[in-house]
């Protein structure tokens, strides 16, 4: 139930569950253990071109809104000039989308008691290539998920930034 920009959803998300998928991955995300520990790894994938127009949510937003194809045409022109002008907008549309997408995952995960690990210290231009992904799309990131092994123990929590450092009220 991730929200999105005009609801285009531009993602996809590739599971790593075999042993032969996540070997693939832990060598471009520079060994990183957890890849191979925890039954599965998302790597999270956004479309910087999500907005065109053969994205099937066009076709829905049809539907939703009565068959009223201006709502439709208005939403499609103001997509492409928000985020299609410049490479930079397709990439933060992209970016910002999966970013809650990714973040909704690990809250839902931990609903359900599997705790998460997000990760960006991959190889971003590897992934793409070793994943078969069209230049339209861009690595965001990769999340472990798995159960808590009760044997180990967490490092303490890293304190955060305060309210009033990160918070400007104008
Ligand atoms: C986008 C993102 C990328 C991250 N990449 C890595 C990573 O590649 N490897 C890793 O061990 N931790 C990674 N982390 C975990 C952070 O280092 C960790 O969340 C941060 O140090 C705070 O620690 P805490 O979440 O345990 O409090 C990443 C976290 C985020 C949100």
């Amino acid at each position: 139930m991730v929200p999105s920009a005009f609801n285009l959803q531009p993602w996809e998300i590739i599971a790593l569950k075999s042993d032969e998928a996540k070997e693939r991955f832990f060598k471009l995300a520079y060994n990183q253990p957890k890849i191979k520990e925890a039954p599965v790894t998302l790597i999270l994938v956004g479309d910087k071109r999500g907005y065109d127009k053969s994205n099937p949510v066009w076709e829905e937003m049809l539907n939703s809104f009565g068959g009223d194809e201006n709502v439709v045409k208005g939403s499609q022109d103001m997509a492409a000039a928000l985020y299609g002008t410049k490479e930079e907008d397709g990439l933060k549309f992209a970016e910002s989308n999966v970013g809650l997408l990714a973040s909704s995952i690990m809250y839902a995960a931990k609903y359900y008691g599997v705790d998460s690990h997000a990760m960006s210290g991959i190889d971003f231009e590897g992934v793409k290539k070793e994943f078969g992904l069209d230049e339209n799309k861009t690595v965001v990131m990769a999340i472990s998920l798995g159960y808590f092994d009760e044997s180990k123990e967490l490092y303490p929590r890293r304190p955060r930034r305060g309210y009033d450092e990160i918070v400007k009220e104008i």
